[in-house]
């Protein structure tokens, strides 16, 4: 199997596969450890943590990595970004992602304590000022992605202006549930990818059951753009609140935790998150990029590896004896 070797500052997972970071405790250490252990970089969503918190789950995905690589996801649009920098950094984090936003100062933390800072972009400009920035990779993150979107282009359109543009490794993600679609993106230059929506149906992902089955449930039509609170589009699975969220009847918060530097205000996005996690989906908005439908299984970690690099190899013998 020839697969590009990732090269993240001094950090060389076994496989070029990351586990994208999800806020409200979506990733969480025992799936965060589990695909560091299997060989991929594990992420912790921080957002939407306390400090002491994220301190204690980076603590549990290191005893459950065996060695292997753990990575942190924070929101710049976070009004707790800093301090969850800082708390990352100073429990010894591997390495520290970041989107919603863009931070200068964030580069000058990670120098001057040897911790990589991983933007996620969404375009050759932002990727050009984040390599300018010390950014020793980057996540060309398209449309497809769950969550937050910061563009309304197809990772297939700017992983290749991506990869152009800068002369950092670009680790495409969204969209991605296979083997075949890594393949697809490491020959257009990539050197790895970051999947998010595969590894919410794993055993290890602690999310409720309810968000599970949302997941395997989900027809490609029920996948849909909302707007957040936080002034960008997000992408999730159409239910009773996402409904609501449609007609501009979304409830409107009973109290404010301020958890956000910019908030509309329209719906509270960290209740609505809760909810989903916890098992309230009916009250809750269901994050998920736009190929969920196409998965079919919860897995253990160890499995989906397998799966995928399986797949993977597959789709390399293709394209030999084409
Ligand atoms: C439930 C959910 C929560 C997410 N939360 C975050 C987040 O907190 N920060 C972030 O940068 N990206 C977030 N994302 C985006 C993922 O990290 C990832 O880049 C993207 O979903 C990849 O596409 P895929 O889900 O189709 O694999 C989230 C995605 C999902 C599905």
């Amino acid at each position: 199997m020839q697969l590009p070797v990732l090269e993240i500052d001094n950090l060389r997972p076994r496989y070029p596969i990351i586990q994208g970071g999800m806020a409200v405790r979506v990733s969480t250490a025992p799936l965060a450890g589990a695909v560091a252990r299997a060989g991929g970089i594990g992420v912790i969503g921080a957002t939407g943590m306390a400090l002491a918190e994220l301190e204690e789950e980076i603590r549990q995905a290191r005893s459950l990595a065996d060695g292997g690589i753990i990575g942190v996801n924070i929101m710049f649009a976070a009004q707790q970004f800093a301090e969850l920098v800082h708390t990352s950094i100073n429990a010894g984090i591997d390495v520290v992602f970041t989107g919603a936003g863009f931070s200068r100062e964030i580069f000058q933390w990670g120098k001057e304590t040897g911790t990589p800072i991983v933007s996620i972009v969404s375009s050759a400009k932002a990727a050009v000022l984040a390599e300018k920035c010390g950014a020793p990779a980057v996540v060309a993150e398209g449309f497809e992605a769950g969550g937050h979107l910061g563009t309304d282009r197809s990772v297939k359109e700017i992983v290749p202006q991506i990869v152009k543009a800068v002369k950092i490794p670009v680790i495409a993600a969204g969209g991605m549930v296979n083997g075949q679609d890594m393949a697809d993106m490491i020959k257009m230059g990539a050197s790895g990818v970051q999947m998010a929506t595969r590894f919410v149906l794993s055993e290890e992902c602690t999310v409720s059951d309810q968000f599970k089955q949302a997941y395997l449930q989900a027809q490609q039509e029920d996948v849909v753009i909302i707007k957040s609170p936080v002034g960008l589009p997000g992408r999730a699975i159409r239910n009773a609140l996402v409904k609501r969220i449609e007609l501009g009847q979304a409830p409107k918060p009973e109290e404010c935790l301020h958890c956000l530097k910019k908030c509309s205000h329209e719906y509270c996005i960290i209740k609505a998150l809760i909810n989903s996690t916890e098992g309230r989906t009916d009250d809750g908005v269901i994050f998920s990029g736009q190929n969920v439908y196409k998965i079919k299984d919860i897995l253990s970690v160890d499995e989906i590896f397998a799966k995928i690099l399986n797949e993977y190899d597959q789709a390399q013998s293709i394209k030999k004896s084409e």
